[in-house]
C-alpha cells in the first residue's frame, strides 16, 4: 500500500469512500471544499495499486492557548474502506498525517473512536460544550442600550479581528481561528443569523425545523453586550421550545442567568497532539506570575525530534523548551502525556491516568503554568 497526497482525479473515489464511512453527502456541497483541500495538498490517500483504500485531511487553523494563537492542523474526514478495516490502515494513515503537518506545532481532532489516534500520540484535551436551555431564560436578560446590528459578508474582517481580540483578552485555551474566508461563508449563509456589536458577535439559526434554536457562537467582551446578544436569541421563545448553544464551560452566560441548578450539557471530546514540542511551548501564552524550571524526558516514537531530555522554563508569560542532559529526577511523559499537560490537564490526573511518571516535585508549578479549561466553539 502507498500513502500519498490524493490524486487530483481521485475525488469520485473519495466521495464514494466517504459515503460508505459517514453516510451519503451531497456531491455539490462537498466538491468545492474537496477541490480546495486537494489543491493545497491537505488530502491524503492510501492506495492499493490504483484503488483508494483510505483517506484523511487536515485544515490549517490557529488554536488559542492562554490567549496566543498557535498554528494547528485540524485533522478530519479520516476513513478506511469497510472491507479494509481492522488491519492497521487507520493507524498508518494517522501517522502519515502527522508527517504532512510537519510545519505545525500542534494538531487536534474530534475522534469518532480514540484508540487509532492515541496510538500516534493524541490525547483527550478538551471538549465542545453544547448547553440546552429554555429560550425564555434568555429573553428576560435585560438588553439595556447596547447597540447590536445585523452582520453580513462585508463584516468578515471585522468579525475575525473582534474574535481574535476577545479570545486573547480572555486568555482562552482551545478555541480555533478559522480565518476570514470561513467567516465570509458563515456571514453569507442565509440560514445563519449573525449580529455584531462593538465587543461581541452572535451567530445562530434554527434546528429541527423551528422546534429548536441553535447558537453556533456568542462571544462578548462585556456583560452588557452578552445580555444584548443572548436576548436577541431569547426573543424567539414564543416559537422555539428549546435552545442549544455552543459555549465555553465557564461561559459568562452561566453567570448572567437568573437561575441555575441542574444543567443539560452535552460534551463532544477533542484530542490534541504536540507535533513540535519546542515550537508549541514557545508559541503559547503562560500566566505572567508563574516561574518554573523543570527537567523533562519525552518519549515520542512518531516524532523523534520531540524525544529525549529537555529543560522546560516558564517565566514572564513565556515558555521555552531546550535540550538538556538527562536528569534522574526528570518528569517522564509519553507524547500523550505531553499533549494532556499542554492542555492543562492536572498533573495528578496525568499520573493517575498512567501518562506521566517521575519527578513529581514540580507538579504544582506545572499545574499553575499550564492551567486552562480548554474548549472549542467549532466542530470540524
Ligand atoms: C475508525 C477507522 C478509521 C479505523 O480504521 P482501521 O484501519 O480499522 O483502524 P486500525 O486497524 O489501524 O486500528 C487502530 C486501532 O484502533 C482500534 N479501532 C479501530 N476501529 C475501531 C472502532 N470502530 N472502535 C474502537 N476501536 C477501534 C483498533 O482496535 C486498533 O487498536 P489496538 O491496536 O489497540 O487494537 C475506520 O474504522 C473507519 O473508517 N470508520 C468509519 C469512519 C470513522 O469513524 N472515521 C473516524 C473519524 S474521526
Amino acid at each position: 500500500m502507498e500513502i500519498r497526497t490524493l490524486d487530483p482525479d481521485g475525488l469520485d473515489a473519495l466521495h464514494d469512500l466517504r459515503a460508505r464511512a459517514f453516510g451519503p453527502q451531497s456531491r455539490q456541497d462537498w466538491l468545492p471544499y474537496a477541490r480546495r483541500a486537494a489543491g493545497e495538498n491537505q488530502l491524503l490517500g492510501v492506495y492499493d495499486g490504483s484503488r483508494l483504500v483510505a483517506s484523511g485531511s487536515y485544515h490549517l487553523f490557529d488554536q488559542w492557548w492562554h490567549g496566543r494563537a498557535v498554528p494547528m492542523g485540524g485533522v478530519a474526514s479520516v476513513c478506511v474502506a469497510p472491507e479494509d478495516r481492522g488491519r492497521g490502515v487507520g493507524r498508518r494513515l494517522a501517522a502519515a498525517l502527522l508527517e504532512l503537518m510537519d510545519d505545525r506545532p500542534l494538531s487536534a481532532l474530534y475522534p469518532a473512536t480514540a484508540p487509532v489516534y492515541r496510538s500516534v500520540g493524541y490525547e483527550h484535551a478538551g471538549a465542545q460544550h453544547l448547553l440546552t436551555v429554555r429560550p425564555e431564560a434568555l429573553r428576560t436578560l435585560s438588553a439595556g442600550s447596547t447597540e447590536v446590528r445585523r452582520a453580513g459578508p462585508g463584516d468578515a474582517a471585522e468579525v475575525v479581528a473582534l474574535l481574535r481580540r476577545l479570545h486573547a483578552d480572555a486568555r482562552d485555551g482551545g478555541p480555533i481561528d478559522r480565518g476570514e474566508r470561513y467567516f465570509r461563508g458563515v456571514l453569507e449563509d442565509e440560514r445563519v443569523y449573525s449580529y455584531i456589536a462593538d465587543d461581541g458577535f452572535l451567530a445562530y439559526g434554527w434546528r429541527d425545523g423551528n422546534a429548536q434554536l441553535a447558537v453556533h457562537r456568542c462571544v462578548a467582551g462585556s456583560a452588557e453586550t452578552a445580555r444584548a446578544l443572548w436576548a436577541v436569541v431569547g426573543s424567539g421563545s414564543s416559537v422555539a421550545e428549546t435552545l442549544r448553544a455552543c459555549v465555553a464551560p465557564h461561559d459568562p452566560l452561566l453567570w448572567l442567568l437568573r437561575d441555575r441548578s441542574t444543567e443539560d450539557v452535552h460534551r463532544v471530546s477533542w484530542m490534541l497532539r504536540v507535533l513540535d514540542a519546542p515550537a508549541a511551548v514557545a508559541a503559547r501564552g503562560f500566566p505572567a506570575g508563574v516561574s518554573a524550571d523543570v527537567p523533562l524526558v519525552i518519549h515520542d516514537e512518531q516524532r523523534p525530534r520531540n524525544a529525549g531530555a529537555w529543560r522546560l522554563t516558564v517565566d514572564g508569560g513565556e515558555g521555552r523548551l531546550e535540550r538538556a542532559d538527562e536528569d534522574r529526577d526528570a518528569l517522564r511523559l509519553p507524547a500523550r502525556g505531553l499533549a494532556a499537560l499542554y492542555a492543562g490537564i492536572p498533573m495528578a490526573t496525568l499520573r493517575r491516568g498512567g501518562i506521566a511518571a517521575g519527578g513529581n516535585a514540580a507538579d504544582r508549578l506545572l499545574d499553575a503554568a499550564f492551567a486552562t479549561t480548554p474548549f472549542m466553539l467549532d466542530y470540524f
